[in-house]
């Protein structure tokens, strides 16, 4: 089959068009460049354009026949989505809504999103299933909630299908270290860590050990992008024979703290990290662990890289060999 990918220079979007090109799929790969990697195109027909810009999406589109659309374009920087609403609103709503146009004036109708756990906020319960409540810390999570229930109206008034996947944290790289995940400036916990190791990318600070958790610092569910990867392609599968509006967590049902993470990643690296405990970061929760059981009924789908020495050890791998991106932006 053939689909269109969204983001598809992106981390996540970047692993899920390789596991489509291993199972004989062909894609097109829609990208503005804002984050994502010329090298994490994999060969595939780049379509150049920002989703903000109808005219332009609709004339590099138009006639095209897609299977299927994954859509990962999104600006996803926690922090920064609260200091520049307009752009996250602008960017990620406006920029589904344009998407959507174009597909149903074009006859597409199906859609995987990648969604996040950051649209449930603070947990009320120790684990989240899907009916938890949606309450978003952080104009990140409010745009992707926004961008689900577009989907939804879509879905109730249209011929079409939407599967929503809510990641919780997203970690490691693929399997044969070929791409991974980079991303400037660097925020997340696995590879701060082991840039430090390897001592690249400065110090690094733990954010809080005053948590009310065992050992003090958050708790975090770390799912490897090669299992969001599967269960991407699980979810359009399903697609090709259901229509409508559905959301899945995806996780691994199990919590890791920072400083088993940091633990975790001097085994890999087999070498202390340097490392100080500072402040807590605002809008960090406690604990965030998925329930995925409806992912693994619906899709049959269950995450096969699920202990904390693999991804690591994976992100690692790439550690080593990905190219230096810091300065050239691309
Ligand atoms: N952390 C540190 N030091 C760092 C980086 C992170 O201590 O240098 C801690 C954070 O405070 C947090 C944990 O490590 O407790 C994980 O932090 P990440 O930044 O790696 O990931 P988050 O849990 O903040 O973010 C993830 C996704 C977001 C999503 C969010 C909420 O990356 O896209 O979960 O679901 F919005």
């Amino acid at each position: 089959m053939h689909f269109l990918v969204t983001g598809g220079a992106g981390y996540v979007g970047s692993h899920i068009v390789r596991t489509l090109l291993r199972q004989g799929h062909t894609t097109v790969i829609l990208d503005d460049f804002s984050t994502g990697h010329r090298w994490a195109t994999q060969g595939q027909e780049v379509v150049e354009v920002d989703l903000k810009d109808l005219p332009a999406l609709r004339a590099a589109l138009a006639g095209r026949e897609f299977h299927g659309i994954f859509h990962f374009a999104a600006k996803s920087l926690v922090g920064e989505s609260d200091e520049e609403a307009l752009l996250y609103y602008q960017n990620n709503v406006d920029g589904t809504s344009n998407l959507l146009r174009v597909a149903l004036e074009n006859g597409w109708h199906r859609c995987v999103f990648s969604s996040t756990a950051a649209v449930y906020g603070n947990p009320v319960t120790a684990t989240i299933d899907e009916d938890h409540p949606k309450a978003p810390i952080n104009v990140y999570g409010e745009t992707k909630l926004a961008m689900e229930n577009l989907l939804e109206g879509v879905c109730n008034s249209k011929s079409f299908g939407a599967v929503c996947l809510r990641y919780f944290n997203a970690a490691g790289a693929a399997d044969d270290a070929s791409i991974g995940e980079a991303h400037t400036p660097e925020t997340h916990l696995i590879p701060r860590a082991l840039k430090a190791a390897a001592g690249n990318g400065g110090d690094l600070t733990i954010f809080g050990d005053d948590y009310p958790t065992a050992d003090g610092t958050c708790i975090r569910d770390y799912i490897h992008v090669e299992d969001l990867a599967d269960a991407h392609s699980k979810a359009m599968d399903y697609l090709q024979q259901h229509s409508g509006f559905v959301a899945l967590n995806l996780g691994t049902g199990s919590g890791f703290s920072v400083k088993s993470v940091v633990n975790a990643c001097e085994k890999v690296v087999n070498r202390a990290i340097p490392h100080t405990v500072g402040p807590r970061r605002s809008g960090d929760p406690d604990s965030l662990i998925a329930d995925a059981s409806k992912a693994k009924k619906l899709l049959g789908w269950r995450p096969k890289r699920t202990d904390l020495h693999t991804i690591v050890a994976s992100a690692w791998a790439w550690e080593q060999v990905r190219p230096v991106i810091d300065t050239d932006g691309g």
